[in-house]
């Protein structure tokens, strides 16, 4: 999907606000995206409009990209990308406005919170997974009228971070924003002089209110302190509206990332635009990994079978019918090609600055080249930033990642050909959504080779 980027508004208020899982949203445009290239003038992608197909982009004599035995694999369109209308921002943008604060009718934490109601809990995953974890738990606390301990960040995930939350987010901020909502404590207060270890016990996933009262509410009575482990995706999509905004007010208003990382992620957004006025940010996830547990085949022959399949044995319950008839589908992620191609044929041409926030690319540079052919001003935070200024953060996976969600959240446009939490999450601050047609563009793909 692309989505570009609300630029009238301020920063703080002006997020037009989705909750991290539920979708509600103003205005959804789903535009069904009737794939062509060469098409010399993209109509404005506020309307729905049909586009003439090509069944080939090969028809043009671009720079051929070769790989491999000297045969030129991936060939460069000359056109597409031209620009006849403003596609750096929407029309209608600026009838929109956040809507996270509370009715007056909203109780006062200080009215509401018991005394010795204490939650607390563990969050799960990685940085933009744990995030979602902290805004649950902020309802959560509401919903049982608890005063909530500041978030245990998880240093065993995948990604390994040793940081605590103080590290990753302003803390200091994030109690007194939420001062009025719930009362946040940063550590459980001793109890007869000793340290309280809180009763530790697991929720179903996407509990309800009901079900928070049903099943924490009286062990929460009688423990009087209460840890929920593995906290991610607890609480359930649907809830009351003033529920709602208060999962918006801590998503993007509350969490707020510590100094250091601000300071070095306006660095990079100041760099992004010092060549040029606008920018796309892309959020590639194209990890070995990642391909091995959605099944899917690209092409890459027995050298591929033989990676992904050594990986796939990971996860014993995974069942691979027919990898090929997936990605046929649209139903695996875009390769970077796939999706340099996307963009040029909604109109951004070869001079179009691009930042990729990605991990390992499977494939590495070979993997790359169609994109960046595609778009040679190609950047990421390790090419506009020196080893000096990454260091602080280079051995922390959740700060690595904090930088990227900035340069990406700055973004006029952010790309994605995935639908992961960084990119719901990111999706939650802008206005217009634009879901691609993947199982069209993956056909002309495929049948241009
Ligand atoms: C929300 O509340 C803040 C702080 O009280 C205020 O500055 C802002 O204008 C309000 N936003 C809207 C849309 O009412
Ligand atoms: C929380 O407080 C409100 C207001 O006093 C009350 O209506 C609600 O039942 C309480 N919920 C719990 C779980 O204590
Ligand atoms: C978080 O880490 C910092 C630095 O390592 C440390 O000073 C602080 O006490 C830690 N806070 C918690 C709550 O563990």
């Amino acid at each position: 999907m692309a989505l570009p980027r609300r630029r009238h508004q301020p920063h703080k208020r002006a997020r037009f606000l989705i909750p991290t899982i539920s979708a509600v949203s103003a205005v959804l445009v789903l535009l069904f995206f009737c794939f062509s290239f060469l098409v010399p003038s993209p109509t404005d992608i506020d309307h729905f409009h049909h586009r003439r197909h090509y069944s080939s982009m090969n028809d043009g004599d671009g720079d051929g990209v070769g790989v491999g035995n000297g045969v030129p694999v991936f060939r460069v369109p000359t056109s597409g990308g031209v620009y006849d209308r403003d596609i750096w921002r929407s029309k209608n943008a600026q009838f929109y406005y956040g809507c996270s604060n509370a009715s007056s009718k909203f109780a006062k934490a200080e009215d509401v919170t018991r005394p010795n109601r204490y939650l607390a809990i563990a969050t799960s995953g990685g940085l933009n997974q744990q995030r979602t974890g902290i805004t649950d738990a902020v309802v959560a606390a509401r919903i049982l009228n608890a005063t909530l301990i500041v978030p245990i960040l998880d240093k065993k995930s995948f990604w390994k971070d040793n940081s605590n939350f103080s590290e990753i987010f302003n803390v200091d901020w994030f109690i007194s924003y939420l001062a009025k909502d719930v009362e946040i404590i940063k550590v459980l207060p001793h109890r007869r002089g000793r340290v309280w270890t809180p009763y530790t016990m697991r929720v179903p996933r996407k509990c309800n209110d009901k079900c928070y009262t049903n099943r924490v509410l009286p062990v929460l009575l009688k423990k009087r302190a209460v840890m929920l482990t593995k906290f991610d995706y607890r609480l359930a999509n649907k809830l009351e509206m003033e529920l709602q905004k208060l999962r918006c007010r801590v998503n993007y208003h509350a969490l707020k990332f510590t100094d250091p990382i601000l300071e070095l992620g306006a660095k990079l957004v100041q760099r992004m635009r010092m060549n040029t006025k606008h920018y796309i940010a892309l959020h590639l996830r194209f990890e070995p990994d990642m391909l091995a547990f959605s099944g899917c085949y690209y092409g890459g022959g027995d050298k591929e079978r033989r990676e992904l399949g050594k990986i796939r044995r990971r996860w014993k319950t995974l069942h691979i019918s027919n990898p090929d008839k997936g990605r046929r589908q649209g139903r695996c992620p875009l390769t970077p090609e796939e999706v340099g191609l996307m963009l040029r044929a909604l109109g951004y041409g070869k001079d179009t600055h691009i930042y990729v926030a990605s991990g390992e690319v499977y494939g590495g540079e070979e993997t790359l080249a169609p994109l960046k052919a595609l778009f040679p001003n190609f950047y990421s935070k390790d090419t506009i930033s020196s080893k000096q200024e990454l260091e602080p953060f280079s051995a922390f996976s959740s700060r690595m990642a904090a930088l990227d969600f900035i340069v990406c959240d700055e973004s006029d446009v952010f790309v994605t050909n995935n639908n992961g939490n960084m990119a719901k999450i990111l999706a939650g601050r802008r206005y217009a959504f634009i879901y691609i047609n993947t199982k069209h563009l993956v056909e002309l793909v495929l049948s241009s080779h």
